[in-house]
């Protein structure tokens, strides 16, 4: 079984979701902690909820990015964690970090990469005019969400959504794919080959 750590920075329905698929025996996995940089985030009581050890790492205590990434990585080496998934965490993580664990963190980002990258993913496809947007499951690299692709969901715009209609539709695929991903890379079927994410039979 693989040893999660999952960052979250806010309400976590997508950590939600992963803690629904692993409780219905849906991922191989366990998640050893959640890590916030929002010590108000609700993914923490969700994790308290249930019996998940939570961890706050607070960026102002620390002097540079460097040390406050270094502590994390330390802490997270303690636990022997295998991967890192980011769901809806706010931080961009320096090369330093992502070097500690190659092909080894996931984003889930709402937007069908590498259309609409960075924040405000559905607001920057509403205002494009899109009349497909969706999720994309990544790992992460050096870039901001460039990294190799693991699973994308399509989603239909309306011409009568708004960004919070939109988004809410989204998410729906988001807590199906981050999960069916999770279990892609526990169960050792993921593999990367010149930036790309193919998977073993
Ligand atoms: C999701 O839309 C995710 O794609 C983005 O941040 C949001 C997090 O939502 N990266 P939640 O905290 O999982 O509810």
């Amino acid at each position: 079984m693989i040893q999660i750590a999952v960052f979250a920075s806010g309400r976590g329905t997508n950590l939600q979701a992963i803690i629904d698929a692993m409780k219905t025996g849906n991922i191989d996995g366990e998640i050893k902690i959640v890590i916030s940089d929002n010590p108000e985030a609700y993914a923490l009581e969700r994790a308290k909820n249930n019996q998940i050890a939570t961890k706050v790492f607070h960026y102002k205590q620390y002097k540079s990015k460097r040390e406050y990434e270094l502590d994390i990585i330390q802490f997270l080496k303690e636990l022997k964690i295998d991967l890192i998934v980011l769901a809806g965490y706010m931080r961009i993580l320096s090369p330093t970090f992502i070097r500690e664990y190659p092909y080894r963190i996931m984003n889930i980002h709402p937007a069908l990469l590498p259309s609409f990258p960075g924040l405000n993913a559905q607001r920057q496809a509403l205002e494009y005019g899109v009349k497909i947007s969706g999720c994309t499951v990544h790992f992460v690299d050096e870039g901001t969400d460039t990294g190799p692709i693991i699973l994308q969901e399509a989603v239909k715009v309306d011409q009568s959504d708004n960004e919070e209609t939109l988004s809410n539709r989204i998410l729906q695929f988001e807590h199906q794919i981050l999960p069916r991903a999770i279990q892609l890379f526990a169960s050792g079927k993921i593999e990367v080959y010149k930036n790309k994410v193919y998977f073993k039979e």
